[in-house]
């Protein structure tokens, strides 16, 4: 490897700028590559972000062919994975947004085959680098949680005609609807705070939302019941129809002498302990920054031990979201099998 870190990107939409903003900052970082289907929005990028003499491409196996590259960023919508199999085939360490798929069964063989290569990889989880997180996290491994509650409350997405032909997102065979796409966040945390969670039980609320595009078919409105391995509960939700107010990101956590309360997209924590002052731990703003300097310098120093979400991570809290749209349709509870 030359002195920078030679980068290449698979998506170059929304949070890949996001990446970017924070990559460029980075001295060990060369952005040496663009790939999105829309060929003009990678140039765009390449031409605001990329270093001098970046390339791009509209398909990511040419990327792959014809660039040098020590690390890849994965920031497609989640129907469109599977060039993570041309970063493993290469062993190219690689960065993939949450959540890893839409498809269990291409995320198991993604995972099956970066152990085999033994490949470094990173997933877009940044909330786990949060000290709140972290502080929780600790506490938890010697105060039992006992009841989660939290999600993502948001309003109806407004959509313009033409951008409502392009939005995957309020496509259910696209993003795989609100809780798969954005309370993985919080499934997440709730898996790295207080352990596996071992059963769903989803009711999904639909047909309120009228008029976003004829393409709308996700979930107005979930709730997700949730068992984890340690016998303690919880009920995670997800809504896109709050449009009078309040609702936003939140997750409570109640333990025997600890409650942690999380609010915001920053996820500032509030925390109570028995016989201990209230702590107030605001969320950082910078997180992106802070998860991809962790990436780099794996990447750049070959050591993975500061990465908080390996791939391996980033499915397992995939097949809960999978279970919880599962059972969604079936109106059952569905169990998850965890090693
Ligand atoms: N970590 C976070 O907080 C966070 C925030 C936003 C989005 N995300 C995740 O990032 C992913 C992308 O979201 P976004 O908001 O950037 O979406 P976006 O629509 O803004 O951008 C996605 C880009 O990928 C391109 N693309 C689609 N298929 C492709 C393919 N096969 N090859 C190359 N390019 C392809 C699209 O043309 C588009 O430019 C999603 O999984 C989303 O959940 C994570």
């Amino acid at each position: 490897m030359s002195e920078r870190v030679r980068i290449g990107f698979v998506g170059c939409g929304g949070i890949a700028v996001a990446h970017l903003k924070a990559l460029v900052k980075n001295p060990y970082v060369e952005l040496a590559a663009f790939c999105d289907v829309n060929l003009e929005r990678a140039k765009s990028v390449s031409f605001q972000y990329g270093a001098a003499g970046a390339m791009v491409f509209n398909r990511a196996e040419e990327m792959f062919r014809n660039t040098v590259l020590d690390a890849v960023y994965i920031c497609v919508p989640p129907f469109a994975h599977g060039a993570e199999f041309e970063a493993i085939d290469r062993g190219i360490p690689f960065f993939v947004e949450k959540p890893v798929n839409l498809f269990s069964e291409q995320a198991r063989e993604i995972a099956a085959a970066v152990e085999r290569k033994k490949v470094l990889t990173s997933v877009g989880y940044m909330n786990r680098y949060r000290k709140g997180v972290q502080k929780v996290k600790g506490l938890l491994s010697q105060d039992t949680p006992i009841l989660v509650l939290g999600g993502w409350i948001g309003q109806t997405p407004r959509l313009t005609p033409e951008a409502a032909i392009y939005n995957w997102w309020i496509v259910k065979e696209k993003s795989g609807g609100q809780f798969h796409e954005q309370v993985t966040h919080t499934v997440d945390l709730v898996r790295f705070m207080c352990g596996e969670i071992t059963e769903v039980h989803a009711y999904p609320a639909k047909g309120f939302n009228k008029g976003v595009s004829p393409n709308y078919n996700i979930e107005d409105a979930s709730v997700v019941n949730v068992k984890l391995a340690n016998g303690a509960v919880g009920s995670l939700w997800a809504s896109c129809s709050a449009n009078g107010g309040g609702g936003g990101v939140s997750l409570s956590i109640y333990a025997g002498n600890t409650t942690a309360l999380f609010t915001g997209w920053e996820h500032s924590l509030r925390l109570l302990r028995t016989g201990v002052e209230p702590e107030e731990i605001p969320g950082e703003q910078n997180i992106f920054e802070i998860e991809d300097d962790a990436f780099i310098d794996a990447v750049r120093l070959k050591d993975a031990s500061k990465i908080l979400c390996p791939y391996s991570e980033g499915l397992k809290t995939l097949e809960v979201t999978l279970a919880a749209n599962r059972s969604m349709v079936s109106g059952e509870p569905v169990r998850i099998p965890f090693k």
